[in-house]
Order: structure tokens, then C-alpha cells, then sequence
């Protein structure tokens, strides 16, 4: 069985894109993958993190990971920062990036153009320690949004330096960006990502929004004045973003669910978006109610984390006896 691994962070709270664009997909690779997803705690602190809210974040994603459903008894869900090699292997891999290949990742030359004050040193090495999280667990897959692609192709590179100095230590492994939904756009901004960071909260759907606020947002979610219900995300962004969730959410297809509308209307298209939502919404918060109530977040964390453990534990070995680091003779 091939191997496949993810993560996310945990900052701020899961939106809707986050779901379309990731969980969704992990849940149906957990068939037919060895399936590895892990909170990516150590790269939240890239920015500065009240610690309780970082806390209850944490434990909010591995609950609502859970009742989007990825069931532990499949997949290994595990907590990046409780296994320190991650960090280890980081650093190494940091000594083996080039100051200029981390200058060209689009992230970060956003922030700078954004011209954002306090960027960490944390924020421009972070896609050495991306790196590390995929290359640890030898992934022959990595599912991300087309955003984070880019970062698992710098994993590949670092991955195939480090086996042409050093003899094969790493698998190389290969991005996968899902087509539909890769991408959901802010309701309010089509053009850009729905995004927790976003500081339009009616642009964003959070996965634990009231689910009659969230249909209220897609109500009010921005549209154009053409009136046909085609899709044309060039020029009609905001139609073919509602025409995206719709069909994330029912499975139909898009072009199925355009030959329904045709000589309809936007309103009775965001009604039907709206109300696919509120009854995702209000099944997924009823899931995470449960998992919250049940106190057994702990123990599924500390199971994933001593099967991921054992797995880190001889990668990071494996690499510090290629690197000469290890002076023991074995
Ligand atoms: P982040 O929220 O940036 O930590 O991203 C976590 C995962 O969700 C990554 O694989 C992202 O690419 C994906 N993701 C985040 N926002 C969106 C969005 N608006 N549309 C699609 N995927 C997204
Ligand atoms: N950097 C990713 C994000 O911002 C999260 C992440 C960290 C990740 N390590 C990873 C994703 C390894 C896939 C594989 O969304």
C-alpha cells in the first residue's frame, strides 16, 4: 500500500476551504492509502499564537478531523510538536536548502510584498521543516491545495540532493492537488482564497459557524450582473465559486448542476448552496460535539503519535549516521 501524508495547521479556525480543499480529500484516500495526518502545530508558531487559543485550536482540528471522518482506526493522526525529530530533521534539511530556492516560495514573498511587519526567520525556513514532516515518513503522496505545492516540490529537491550526497535515505515524493475545489474563494472576494486570516468574516465559512449564519453568508455571497448560470470562473468568480461548493458537497457535478439551472436564477441557486451547507454544517457539529464530549482526543494523539514516533525515531538515525553526526560505530 502506498503511503500518504498531510498535515494541517492549526491557526484559527478550519473554514470550509480548508474541507473542500484538504479533509474531504484525506477521508477518501484512507481506503486505499496508508494514511498519515498530523497537526502542524510547530509551523502555527511561524506567527505569534495566544498560547490557550493555540491550545483549543489544536484540539478543535483533531476533533473536527474526526467527524469529517478520518477514523483513527485507519489513518495515524498524530501531533507534529510531541515528536521532536520533526525539528531535527528541519533544522538538517534547513542546512541543506539554499537561501535563494526559500526566497522564490510564493508564501512568503507575498508576506514581504504585503510588506506585513514581523515576519519570523520561522516563516522563510518553514518549507525546510514542511519538508522534514513529509520526507520523515517516506510519503509517496503529499495531498495539499495548489498553494502548498510548491513547498512539496522543494521537498522533492531536498530529498534528491540529500540521496545524491549521501546515498538513498528519502523517497521522493509526489504533490497531489485535487481539481475541484482545489481552490475556494472568499465569498465576498472571489478572486482571493477563502482563508482564516481573512478579516471579512462573511467571506469565510468556518467549518463551527452557527450553520444559519453560514447560509446567511451564502445569501449575501457576491455574484456578478450577467444572470446566467454558466461556469466561467474567469469571468464570473464568484458563480462558479458557489457552483464548486455545491457540487463539493453533493458530489454532482458541476456541469450537471448547471444544466438544472439553466434559465434559473442566482437566488434560487445560492438558496440551494445555502441549504447544502447549513445541513453539512449542522451533521459535521453534531460529530464534533460527540468526539469533544467523549475525552478521547488524548488517547487517539498518543496512539498516532507512538506509531508516527517509531517511524521518525529510525529516519532521523538513518540520516544522522549518513551525515557523520553519529560517532557511534554500529
Ligand atoms: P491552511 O489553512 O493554509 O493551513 O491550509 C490547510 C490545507 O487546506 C492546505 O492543503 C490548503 O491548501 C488547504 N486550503 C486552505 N484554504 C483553502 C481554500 N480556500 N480552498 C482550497 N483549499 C484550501
Ligand atoms: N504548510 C502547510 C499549510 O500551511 C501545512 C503542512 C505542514 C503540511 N507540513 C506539511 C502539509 C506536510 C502537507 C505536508 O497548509
Amino acid at each position: 500500500m502506498k503511503r500518504m501524508l498531510s498535515g494541517v495547521k492549526p491557526s484559527g479556525r478550519l473554514t470550509l476551504g480548508n474541507y473542500i480543499g484538504a479533509i474531504r480529500h484525506f477521508v477518501s484516500y484512507q481506503e486505499d492509502y496508508e494514511l498519515f495526518i498530523f497537526i502542524a502545530n510547530m509551523h502555527a508558531i511561524t506567527v505569534q499564537n495566544d498560547p490557550q487559543e493555540l491550545k483549543k485550536n489544536t484540539r478543535d482540528l483533531i476533533a473536527l478531523y474526526m467527524a469529517c471522518g478520518l477514523d483513527p482506526e485507519k489513518t495515524t493522526l498524530f501531533l507534529q510538536s510531541d515528536l521532536p525529530q520533526h525539528t531535527e530533521l528541519g533544522w538538517i534539511l534547513t542546512c541543506h536548502s539554499y537561501m535563494g530556492e526559500l526566497q522564490r516560495m510564493t508564501q512568503y514573498k507575498d508576506k514581504c510584498a504585503k510588506q506585513e511587519t514581523g515576519i519570523t526567520a520561522g516563516l522563510f525556513t518553514y518549507p525546510a521543516l514542511m519538508a522534514a514532516d513529509i520526507l520523515m515518513y517516506d510519503a509517496d503522496y503529499v495531498p495539499v491545495g495548489v498553494d502548498q505545492k510548491q513547498h512539496v516540490e522543494l521537498a522533492r529537491n531536498l530529498a534528491e540532493r540529500f540521496n545524491h550526497r549521501y546515498g538513498d535515505t528519502f523517497i521522493v515524493p509526489e504533490p497531489v492537488v485535487a481539481e475541484v475545489g482545489a481552490k475556494i474563494m472568499s465569498l465576498q472576494n472571489p478572486t482571493k482564497k477563502m482563508s482564516k486570516s481573512e478579516n471579512n468574516p462573511k467571506g469565510t465559512i468556518d467549518l463551527l459557524d452557527e450553520p444559519s449564519v453560514a447560509r446567511k453568508k451564502i445569501m449575501s455571497a457576491i455574484t456578478d450582473s450577467l444572470g446566467i448560470i454558466q461556469y466561467d470562473p474567469e469571468n464570473q468568480p464568484g458563480l462558479a465559486n458557489l457552483l464548486t461548493i455545491l457540487s463539493s458537497l453533493t458530489n454532482e457535478s458541476i456541469d450537471s448542476i448547471v444544466k438544472r439551472y439553466q434559465g434559473k436564477g442566482y437566488g434560487d441557486l445560492k438558496k440551494e448552496v445555502g441549504q447544502a451547507v447549513y445541513d453539512f454544517l449542522s451533521e459535521l457539529q453534531v460529530k464534533y460535539q460527540a468526539i469533544i464530549a467523549s475525552g478521547k482526543i488524548d488517547e487517539i494523539i498518543q496512539n498516532g503519535n507512538e506509531k508516527a514516533g517509531k517511524i521518525a525515531y529510525k529516519k532521523v538515525a538513518k540520516v544522522k549516521r549518513k551525515l557523520g553526526l553519529s560517532i557511534q560505530k554500529r
